[in-house]
């Protein structure tokens, strides 16, 4: 049985006592929704050490966004994956096609990345995904495949054995118009296919969650498909509601 997993990426929003105000919230609530499914928060860096601290003795887990390609050093401005795992982060996003987008991550600037996420214990939350125009252009199976080929494919089996991947259609983030559940479901069986091919059957392990104005309405659909393993939510985990409604999404045993 693969980790079902609901992520929150809050982005850039909250400020920080709000941050752990919310995670208050869903700490507070946790237990009302199905306990197998792995929640995860992934807050702002200047939140981190309030949210890890009000998340203490539950069994939320907490994300960084994004790290910091090198070990240490003169690097300003930047957040080492050592220094996220010394607080208590157990994931990080990275690959978001907002940094690919707006700060120039490629391929090439991400491995550094993972390597550093994995030496020190990070599990990586890697995110693929199509633009409009490459979906309009029936390109999402070749470029999400280059994405994973590029990275992936790079890594060694126990290094694969630890990410987790976000499916999260560009077109589909913060717009409110999601994929359809067979459009969800197409990718992911592609991805799926993909690492199996490289990894061998590992890959039926791996979890796989989908992204793109997923809410408590579209999350029941979306997760009743086969190779939808859960989801990495924007705007709706800033509300606890929502993102709690979001794990009841899963199809009832
Ligand atoms: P939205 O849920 O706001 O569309 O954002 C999705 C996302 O980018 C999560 O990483």
């Amino acid at each position: 049985m693969r980790t079902k997993i609901v992520a929150g990426n809050w982005k850039m929003n909250t400020l920080p006592a709000e941050g752990v105000e919310l995670a208050r919230q869903i700490a507070a609530d946790r237990n009302s929704v199905n306990p197998d499914v792995k929640l995860i928060v992934c807050p702002p860096f200047t939140h981190l050490c309030g949210v890890i601290e009000a998340l203490k003795g539950t069994d939320i887990e907490v994300g960084a966004q994004n790290c910091a390609a090198e070990a240490a050093g003169a690097y300003t401005g930047e957040v080492s994956a050592a220094m996220l795992a010394a607080l208590g982060c157990r994931y990080v996003i990275l690959g978001h096609s907002e940094r690919r987008q707006y700060y120039g991550e490629t391929s090439e600037s991400l491995r550094p990345k993972m390597a550093q996420a994995f030496a020190n214990n990070l599990r990586p939350i890697f995110c693929v995904g199509e633009n409009l125009a490459e979906r309009e252009a029936g390109k999402h199976l070749e470029v999400v495949k280059r994405q994973i080929e590029e990275v992936i494919f790079t890594l060694t089996p126990e290094e694969f054995s630890k990410v987790v991947i976000a499916y999260e259609p560009v077109w589909a983030i913060g717009t409110g118009k999601t994929a359809t559940a067979d459009q969800a479901q197409e990718i992911h069986a592609h991805i799926r296919t993909i690492l199996r091919e490289k990894f061998g059957e590992v890959a039926n392990e791996t979890t796989i969650l989908y992204g793109g104005s997923c809410k408590p309405a579209n999350a029941p659909e979306l997760f009743a498909k086969e190779d939808v393993d859960g989801g990495l939510i924007g705007g709706a985990a800033l509300k606890a509601p929502d993102f709690l409604g979001i794990v009841e999404g899963f199809p009832k045993k």
